[in-house]
């Protein structure tokens, strides 16, 4: 595999946490889409799994090794975050996708220990890591502590929802603890925005559901393109492949939105970085 070449214009490492507080709207296929579409532009991307059900690293056919997410949240010190990254087989031209596993461990650091006796770990851990581009930590499907340990290294938080009659509110709730974290911990955290995952786009009560967010969240904090519901995504993630690997029209659908919005939370990130420099 050739070496990447990392462009210059990306200043220094972005981390994007995907998060919600209700499960099955759809961290995992995002974070992967986006994941994907990051490698696919040529950046070198790290996936941390930060769930205990681990998905991610299913879908990314990592091996579990002993080292993992759980034992980085244990020694959280860069040389053990080192030694949990594992390669995939999501390689591109010049980009590619490593991931941290996860562990039925991490379990144990899901604890809720207090919001003053918070110390990151995870952040603490990946202060040094050195050779990515990008690093999107798919969090649990909770608002616990291992969301806020992603939240505490993160640049970007991205909240999923779906366009269901508890999305709005869900997505309130996600966006205060971004916030809380901010406001504690990681001033340099910023809310990206909302993804809604599953768009029927002909359904009357989604169009309805989406519009409800925006109403209540503003323009902006509603990224697009939304994502389309394509069984294409299931598909991809039974047998492994990023999502842009696979020919289906479906897919294609799927592929162009992970694109726009990757390059949306790059364009951001970018935006950040300066309005900071000046
Ligand atoms: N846009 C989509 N179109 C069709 N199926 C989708 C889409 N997004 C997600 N899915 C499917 O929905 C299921 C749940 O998605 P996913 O695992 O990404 O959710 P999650 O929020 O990570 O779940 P958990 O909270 O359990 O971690 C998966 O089977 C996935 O393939
Ligand atoms: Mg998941």
């Amino acid at each position: 595999m050739r070496e990447a070449t990392r462009p210059d214009t990306l200043g220094p490492v972005i981390v994007i946490s995907v998060l919600s507080l209700k499960g099955g709207v759809g961290k995992t296929s995002v974070a992967l889409g986006l994941a994907g579409a990051a490698a696919k532009r040529g950046l070198k991307v790290l996936v941390v799994d930060l769930d205990p059900q681990g998905n991610a690293t299913s879908i990314l056919q990592a091996r579990h090794g002993r080292a993992n997410a759980a034992t980085v949240l244990e020694h959280p010190t860069a040389e053990s975050l080192q030694r949990a990254v594992t390669k995939t087989a999501w390689s591109f031209k010049d980009g590619r996708v490593d991931v941290v596993g996860s562990d039925s461990e991490l379990i144990r650091f899901d604890a809720w220990t207090g919001k003053r006796n918070f110390v990151p770990k995870l952040a603490r851990a990946m202060k040094r890591l050195e050779g990515y581009d990008v690093i999107v930590i798919d969090c649990p499907p909770s608002l616990g502590a291992l969301t806020r340990e992603a939240l505490a290294a993160s640049r970007l938080a991205v909240v999923v929802t779906t366009p269901s009659y508890f999305g709005a509110q869900g997505a309130e709730r996600a966006i205060h603890e971004i916030n809380e974290i901010r406001s504690s911990v990681n001033p340099d955290l910023r809310f990206a925005g909302i993804i809604v995952n599953r768009l029927r786009e002909k359904t009357e009560e989604h169009r309805y559901r989406k519009r409800e967010l925006i109403a209540i969240h503003g323009p902006s904090a509603v990224l697009k393109p939304s994502v389309p519901e394509r069984v294409a995504l299931q598909q991809a993630e039974s047998t492994g492949e990023p999502i842009s690997a696979v020919k289906s029209a479906g897919a294609r659908d799927v592929a162009k939105v992970f694109d726009k919005q990757m390059a949306r939370l790059l364009k951001m990130a970018r935006d950040a970085d300066a309005s900071q420099s000046d």
